[in-house]
């Protein structure tokens, strides 16, 4: 299984914030924005990892995340000379990918939750075609959404629709089989001028092999991709963190935890950012795991 980040994009809807810094790299209380999907990319076990930038982005991502080995993983990059749409990461990283499956995370979502490790791994393991994730917002028209029979089967997907079929919105992380490859090559682009993750989840929903995960209650999804849902991004992890003392996606931590890393690399990091809050954090750890 490949991981694949979006990171490219304008984001226009963040601009000025956005005039000469990547939204991804803008930080959501404490670290980076793309922390936060590298985070569930690791829990789920997944370490061979590109991430897809503006060209004047890659070597931004590259100088803050190196080569993966910090995360027990492989990090490379690739550049998307122009926004075309979601879906073009599946053809910007059709090398990366090569004959495995891939999980395509948008680097402004960020998910966190109650045993979304083992929610996770599940999915990953028993996808036959497309699996997503749903989240029922007060918003739909923002997003891809999704239309379900009696049997909580998806039987199509609308990307932002005026007239939403239901308030199950797709979150922007999709784990694929490899054909999702040549479907993404084969795609015209939508009205809005854009490849659409929609389009490439269709063909796996009229083949039957499209399964949606609804993401329980009391499990936050949030997108950083206005004013609006930035800070209140900033907010949330702010809140759980020094309400809780536990850190929302540190990447060192996930990796860590999920064996992919020892207390070396660990007690390294903690080194990295000595004078921060982010090292000694990560220095706790370390004498907690040696203790
Ligand atoms: C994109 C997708 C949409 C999905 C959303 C999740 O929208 O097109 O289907 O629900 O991400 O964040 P965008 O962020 O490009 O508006």
């Amino acid at each position: 299984m490949k991981g694949i980040i979006l990171a490219g994009g304008n984001g226009t809807r963040l601009a000025p914030m956005t005039s000469v810094v990547s939204k991804q790299l803008l930080p959501v209380y404490g670290k980076p924005m793309i922390y936060y999907p590298l985070s569930v990319l690791l829990m789920g076990g997944i370490t061979d990892i590109l991430v897809i930038a503006r060209p004047q982005d890659t070597a931004l991502f590259q100088r803050l995340l190196g080569d993966g080995r910090r995360f027990g993983a492989r990090i490379d990059y690739a550049v998307q000379e122009f926004p075309r749409g979601l879906a073009d990461a599946l053809i910007v990283g059709r090398e990366h990918v090569g004959d495995d499956d891939m999980a395509l995370m948008l680097g402004d979502n960020i998910f966190h939750g109650h045993d979304f490790a083992s929610i996770l791994t599940d999915a990953l393991k028993n996808n036959v075609g497309a699996t997503l994730f749903g989240y029922e917002v007060s918003d739909p028209q923002r997003y891809g959404v999704a239309r379900l029979d009696h049997n909580g089967t998806v039987v199509d997907v609308v990307e932002k629709p005026v007239d939403p079929p239901s308030r199950l919105a797709i979150t922007g992380f999709y784990i694929f089989t490899n054909d999702a490859l040549s479907v993404a090559a084969q795609l015209v682009p939508s009205a809005r001028g854009e490849l659409e993750i929609t389009d490439v989840i269709r063909h796996f929903v009229e083949r039957g092999v499209a399964r949606i995960i609804p993401l329980a209650d009391g499990f936050a999804w949030l997108d950083a991709g206005t004013n609006e849902s930035y800070i209140d991004a900033c907010n949330y992890v702010h809140a759980i963190e020094s309400r809780q003392g536990r850190k929302i996606a540190c990447p060192e931590e996930v990796a860590y935890d999920a064996g992919l890393i020892g207390t070396d690399e660990l007690r390294l990091s903690a080194r990295l950012f000595r004078s921060s809050e982010y090292g000694m954090y990560l220095e706790q750890i370390v004498e907690r795991e040696t203790a």
